[in-house]
C-alpha cells in the first residue's frame, strides 16, 4: 500500500471494513438498509446504567466513525462448522432455513442479538427481531421454526383448518408432532449465555456518550434517510407518503429555494 493512500473514513461503512479484515461472511445485498443481509451485533458499554447494550445494525449504513468505544460481532465471531456451531445457527440449519444462504447470516445475527438481550423470547419477539431481514428463496416458515425453539412458551403446530388456524380452535389436542419431523428440540446444543463472547474489558471507559438513537428499524433509520433514499418501501416514507408530507429546500440564509411533496418524490414524478 503507498503511504500516501488516503480513506474517508467518515464515508467507509462498517460493511467495507468488516471484508477488508477478510471476514466475508457478512452479505451485502442491496446497500441501502432494505434487505438485511449485512446485518451484524453492536455492543456498547453504557456507563450510566453499568450495563452493555446489544443493537443488530446493517453494516452497509453504519459509518465506521460512528463505533468508537463499540464492539462489532460478526456471524463468524460466535461459531462456524469448524468450531462448534452456535445454537442459532445450528437450528436454523436444522430446519432447513437456508437455501441459497444469503440472507442465513443477517437471519443469525438478529436472532442473535435477540437472544444476548433476552434468551427467552416470545414469538412477537422473534418476529419483531427478523423485521428487517428479507428472504428470498427459503420462505420464513423454516426459518421461524427452528427459531421459535428457543422461546419459552410452546407454540402452536398450526394444524387446524387449512393448516393456518391454532389447532385448539377445532378442538383438537395441541399436537406438536407434526411439526418437529426434521428435528427433535432435545438434540439441539442447549443455548447457554456464559458461553457467549464477552464484552471486551478495554471498551468500558467511563465516558458519556451522546448518541442519538432511532431504534426503528434495525436501530438505524432515521427519517433523513428514509428521504434521501427515496424509496417508497423503506417503512418511514410510506407513512410520510400518506401523510402528505412536503420537503422543504432551504438555503443558508433561510430562504425557501424548493418545496416537494415526498409522495411526488418517492414515485419519481417530481
Ligand atoms: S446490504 Fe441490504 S441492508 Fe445492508
Ligand atoms: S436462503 Fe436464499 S434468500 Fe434466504
Amino acid at each position: 500500500m503507498g503511504s500516501n493512500m488516503y480513506i474517508d473514513l467518515y464515508h467507509v461503512s462498517l460493511y467495507v471494513c468488516v471484508c477488508a479484515v477478510g471476514l466475508t461472511g457478512t452479505k451485502y445485498g442491496c446497500g441501502g438498509g432494505g434487505c438485511g443481509a449485512c446485518t451484524v451485533m453492536v455492543s456498547r458499554y453504557d456507563p450510566v446504567e453499568e450495563s452493555i447494550h446489544h443493537c443488530a445494525v446493517t453494516a452497509c449504513l453504519q459509518p465506521i466513525c460512528s463505533l468508537y468505544g463499540a464492539a462489532v460481532v460478526t456471524v463468524e465471531g460466535i461459531g462456524s462448522t469448524r468450531t462448534k456451531l452456535h445454537p442459532v445457527q445450528e437450528r436454523i440449519a436444522m430446519a432447513h432455513g437456508s437455501q441459497c444462504g444469503f440472507c442465513t447470516p443477517g437471519m443469525v445475527m438478529s436472532m442473535y442479538t435477540l437472544l444476548r438481550n433476552k434468551p427467552k423470547p416470545s414469538m412477537e419477539d422473534i418476529r419483531e427481531a427478523l423485521a428487517g431481514n428479507l428472504c428470498r428463496c427459503t420462505g420464513y416458515r423454516p426459518i421461524i421454526d427452528g427459531f421459535k425453539t428457543f422461546c419459552n412458551k410452546e407454540q402452536c403446530c398450526q394444524n387446524g383448518e387449512q393448516r393456518v388456524k391454532c389447532c385448539l380452535e377445532n378442538g383438537f389436542t395441541h399436537n406438536l408432532d407434526d411439526n418437529v419431523k426434521l428435528f427433535r428440540v432435545e438434540d439441539f446444543i442447549p443455548l447457554d449465555p456464559t458461553q457467549d463472547l464477552i464484552f471486551p474489558p478495554e471498551l468500558i471507559v467511563s465516558v458519556e456518550f451522546s448518541q442519538v438513537c432511532v431504534c426503528v428499524w434495525l436501530n438505524l433509520q432515521t427519517i433523513g434517510g428514509n428521504i434521501m433514499s427515496a424509496n417508497p418501501k423503506y417503512d418511514l416514507c410510506s407513512v410520510l407518503a400518506a401523510a402528505q408530507c412536503t420537503l422543504q429546500i432551504i438555503s443558508t440564509g433561510w430562504s425557501i429555494l424548493k418545496v416537494y411533496y415526498l409522495l411526488a418524490v418517492f414515485v419519481g414524478s417530481s
